[in-house]
């Protein structure tokens, strides 16, 4: 029997949805297997000493029985359910009008192919039709140019680069960051119907 979850968002070829009980073993294979853990933070990815049972925990508690409306995380998957990876959003101020968004699609024959292009689509649609906040924000690392790539395809502006914050496989890193005012990404759906 097809297991219940609640559907954030549908696109032409993926979804945004709740945790399901069975993302679970593959939440898990992620965090041991997948390129994506050399683009996200990969020095915190390769520290992260988190047993399964935690993870099966976290993950119940972060995807699945978390309602927080809107959402903070989305699970990506197929039209048919097949989970790819997740979305989320945080901001640790809470006085401030924007929040930060993250991506990653954890299946490696999945990348490349618009999934994330899509997925981060229906995530900024989503945050802004279901909330007030003024701005999306997003970081991502100079070594990251598929990431910068997609996020100035969905109408992100570069705004900053803060330089040589982090030494990584010997030499120095620097951290990208992108903005979406409400406004402009209202106006230009606007213009593109
Ligand atoms: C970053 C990510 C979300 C993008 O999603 P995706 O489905 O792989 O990307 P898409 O297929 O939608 O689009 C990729 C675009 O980047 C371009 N691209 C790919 N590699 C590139 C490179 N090295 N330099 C420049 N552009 C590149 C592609 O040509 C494509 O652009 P186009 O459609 O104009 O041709 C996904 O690759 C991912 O999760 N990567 C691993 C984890 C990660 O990096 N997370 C973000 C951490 S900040």
């Amino acid at each position: 029997m097809p297991e219940k979850y609640s559907i954030i968002s549908k696109g032409k070829n993926i979804m945004l949805r709740d945790g399901a009980k069975s993302d679970i073993e593959h939440y898990i294979r992620w965090w041991d297997e997948g390129e994506w853990r050399n683009y996200d933070a990969p020095w915190e990815v390769e520290n992260e000493d988190i047993s399964k049972k935690k993870r099966k925990k976290m993950f119940k508690k972060l995807y699945i029985k978390s309602k927080k409306y809107p959402r903070q995380r989305a699970i990506i998957s197929t039209l048919e359910g097949t989970p790819l990876g997740w979305v989320n959003r945080y901001n640790d101020r809470e006085d401030l009008d924007f929040w930060y968004i993250g991506i990653d699609i954890c299946e490696d024959e999945y990348l490349g192919r618009g999934c994330g292009t899509e997925a981060l689509e229906l995530w900024i649609e989503y945050l802004l039709d279901n909330s007030d906040i003024h701005k999306i924000s997003l970081r991502t690392y100079s070594f990251n140019k598929r990431m910068q790539k997609v996020a100035e395809k969905v109408g992100f502006v570069k705004e900053g680069r803060e330089r040589e914050i982090k030494k990584w496989k010997g030499r120095y890193i620097d951290r990208v960051g992108y903005g979406l005012l409400r406004k402009k990404w209202k106006d230009d759906k606007e213009e593109d119907r």
